[in-house]
């Protein structure tokens, strides 16, 4: 089959096209003909060599897919050979077949391309177990969203508010600021002219937020915490910002704060079905209405993998990079 590999860590340009043997679907496993991929920050850290892969795993990139299921072993997801399907896989998306356990399959949600299944998962799957169970984000309860125009951030905006939050984000240029607004954030929050501490609090009557999604980490932490809510909750998904902070834990223990985190790729996959069946239940009903849309901000055939990650490179993109595959 066709792939594109890690040829050594490095730039962008160390991703080439190749040749793979078709991988072989074990025991509770379908093998997927992928009609495209999603790009995802988490590749480029791959690429750079600063997130191993997870043992077993496929050594090639890409963590989210949407084709066909060809082959395996089907289990009790009610889906069938030759149906569409979109999976949260653990590597190996950059290639025209992929294998994934099958409680990690969830259909093509009705009325959404290849392209657009693709974009779904990985974020999907890490908004749901970090706003809404680690982060346990309740009735009535504010979000914060840093990075709103992320792949994760336009996930977490468009799921929280079409669950019924306040949500507030913050992005890098009044325009990416626009576009947290249109996806259903109250107000976008440009954090190069603006300090999103006063204007949390100054939107929320001096309370501050129940629930922060944070992927910057760092000297972030302490400002975070100024603008939380009592018993709010800090979930951490990623550390662009820095692995260490100085964190005022006066706050932590009089204000009964949570500061927690997670990374997805290395959960069994017991919890990743947990969550696929949450996402069938609550979340596929409001992609088929159209209440939450995949944001596709640019589509690149599999062989310009590179140019893909160029483009996350920049930042300037407003959602999701999807590969086409087939
Ligand atoms: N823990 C998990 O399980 C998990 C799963 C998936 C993804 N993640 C993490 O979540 C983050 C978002 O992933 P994604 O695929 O959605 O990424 P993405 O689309 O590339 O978005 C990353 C955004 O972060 C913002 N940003 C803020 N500070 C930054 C910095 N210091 N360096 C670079 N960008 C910075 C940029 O927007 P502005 O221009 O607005 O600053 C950029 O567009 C990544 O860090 C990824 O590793 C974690």
């Amino acid at each position: 089959m066709h792939a594109v590999e890690i040829s050594q860590y490095g730039a962008p340009e160390v991703l080439v096209p190749c040749e793979r043997p078709i991988p072989e679907a074990k025991a509770g496993e379908v093998l997927v003909r992928v009609a495209a991929a999603g790009v995802n920050r988490p590749d480029v850290l791959q690429r750079t060599g600063n997130y191993p892969v997870p043992p077993g795993a496929s050594d090639l990139p890409g963590l989210e897919v949407a084709g066909t299921i060809v082959g395996g072993d089907v289990g009790e997801s009610g889906l069938r050979i030759g149906d569409r399907v979109c999976a949260l896989v653990q590597g190996g998306g950059y290639a025209q077949y992929c294998t994934v356990p099958w409680q990690q399959c969830l259909p093509v949600p009705a009325g959404l391309s290849d392209i657009e299944a693709a974009s779904l998962p990985e974020t999907f799957f890490t908004v749901w177990s970090n706003v809404f169970d680690r982060g346990a984000l309740a009735e009535g309860e504010t979000l914060l969203v840093q990075g709103g125009t992320s792949g994760i951030g336009v996930t977490a905006i468009q799921l929280a508010r079409a669950m019924g939050h306040r949500v507030f984000a913050t992005a890098g240029s009044d325009e990416k600021c626009r576009a947290c607004e249109q996806l259903g954030a109250e107000r976008g929050i440009n954090y190069r002219t603006e300090d999103f501490v006063e204007v949390v609090k100054s939107l929320t009557g001096k309370r501050g937020v129940d629930v922060v999604l944070d992927m910057v980490g760092g000297d972030y932490v302490p400002r975070e915490i100024a603008c939380m809510a009592d018993d709010g909750r800090l979930v951490l998904i990623a550390l662009l910002g820095g692995a260490k902070a100085e964190v005022p834990l006066g706050h932590v223990l009089r204000r009964r704060l949570t500061l927690t985190g997670s990374t997805l790729r290395p959960r069994p996959v017991a919890f990743k079905a947990a969550i696929a069946v949450a996402l069938r239940t609550h979340v596929w009903p409001l992609l088929e209405s159209g209440a939450i849309k995949p944001v596709i901000a640019q589509v690149f055939d599999l062989d310009d993998a590179a140019a893909a990650h160029r483009l996350m490179e920049t930042s300037t993109h407003i959602g999701k990079i999807v590969l086409k595959v087939a």
